[in-house]
């Protein structure tokens, strides 16, 4: 017997086994109950009475050994299996897909961020405005006719009617009437208007006004922020043109057209074959205007333009269909995931 227990020791000093089932079979084989080593616990009850308390501590210190091995051995295979087996960590990670911007906010950023490379800040006003933002103070006198080219949302009509925003020219004048001189700014922000929603116009839609008043502002300085601008947005061999234009708050006006970048200017059917796209409209801001704000029009002049932001992504993405920016299709929103 004190043979058997000896070589038993030795044989678990040595037991090596990795793998799970391997370690399972050799607890069945010594301490299952056809075991060896409960073999040898019911041998023991033969042993003559003087050996018994040799051979008993020697048993237990055996059985000890078998216990303490097995479950060494099985911490051992657990880790190796968490290391190895379930996690590599040189695996990629799980893919997981990230929201993206809105494409207008990408568009907005895109020039608000020009701009403020020219030294431009950003100036917002409030949505919900009063009549004096939006026209009286932009040159619209009550009845003028020029009112009717935007249709307007009324809140209240009472002798100085509360109304949503048509354009984000109203931040102008809130601008002119607080800052101090020189302006240099750009107002981005959402406009309403009274239209029936297809492909081609929405009731809400975006736009960023641009405002610059200082001594000896000239047209000259306008057409260069402009072209400067348009290189940016469009490409460093972009072509401004200017076509004459009416807006009462600026005289002279202008709406300015890109050349197509598309076509180059041979003609196709996203410039419906002028070479020419349509971006803004602007002009010389009008000396009615500077005095309704309290600037003196004898000594500062200034420029003013003012661009729809969905028009610009138009013409960057060529999404023709303006209710694609306002309907939250997750289509269409994935499409620029890759944008950011
Ligand atoms: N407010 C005009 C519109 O909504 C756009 C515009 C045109 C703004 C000319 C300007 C400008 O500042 O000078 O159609």
């Amino acid at each position: 017997m004190k043979e058997k227990i000896e070589t038993l020791l030795a044989e678990i000093e040595a037991l090596n086994c990795k793998a799970e089932n391997e370690i399972e079979e050799a607890r069945v084989r010594l301490l299952g109950k056809k075991g060896e080593i409960t073999k040898l616990f019911e041998e023991f009850r033969t042993v003559a009475p003087e050996m018994k308390r040799e051979f008993g501590q020697k048993l237990n210190q055996l059985k000890t050994a078998a216990t303490a091995k097995i479950e060494a051995l099985r911490e051992a295979a657990q880790e190796s299996s968490v290391s190895s087996a379930s996690f590599d960590l040189t695996k990629p990670g799980d893919p997981f897909r990230l929201g993206s911007r809105h494409p207008v906010s990408i568009v907005r950023e895109e020039i608000v961020e020009i701009f403020r490379k020219f030294g431009y800040d950003v100036a917002e006003g409030p949505e919900i405005e009063d009549d004096w933002h939006v026209f009286e103070a932009l040159n619209f006198p009550p009845e003028h006719p020029a009112r009717d080219m935007q249709d307007t949302f009324f809140i209240s009509s009472s002798a100085n009617s509360i109304l949503l925003r048509t354009h984000t020219s109203s931040v102008q004048v809130r601008a002119m009437e607080k800052l101090p001189l020189p302006i240099r700014i750009v107002c981005p922000g959402r406009v309403f208007r009274n239209e029936a929603i297809s492909a081609r116009a929405h009731c809400i839609f975006h736009q960023v006004e641009g405002l610059y008043i200082d001594e000896n502002v000239t047209f000259a300085d306008m057409k260069q922020a402009i072209l400067l601008f348009a290189r940016e947005m469009f490409g460093a061999e972009t072509q401004i043109r200017m076509r004459p234009s009416y807006f009462p708050f600026t005289e002279p006006s202008a709406e300015v057209d890109v050349s197509c970048n598309i076509c180059h200017g041979k003609g196709c059917n996203i410039c419906k074959g002028t070479g020419w796209l349509e971006i803004m409209g602007c002009g010389m801001v009008d000396p009615n205007v500077l005095e309704a704000s309290g600037i003196d029009s004898k000594k500062y002049s200034g420029f003013a333009f003012g661009m729809g932001i969905e028009r610009i992504a138009m013409l960057k993405w060529q999404v023709k269909d303006l209710r694609n920016y306002f309907e939250n299709d997750i289509r269409f929103l994935r499409e620029f995931e890759t944008v950011i």
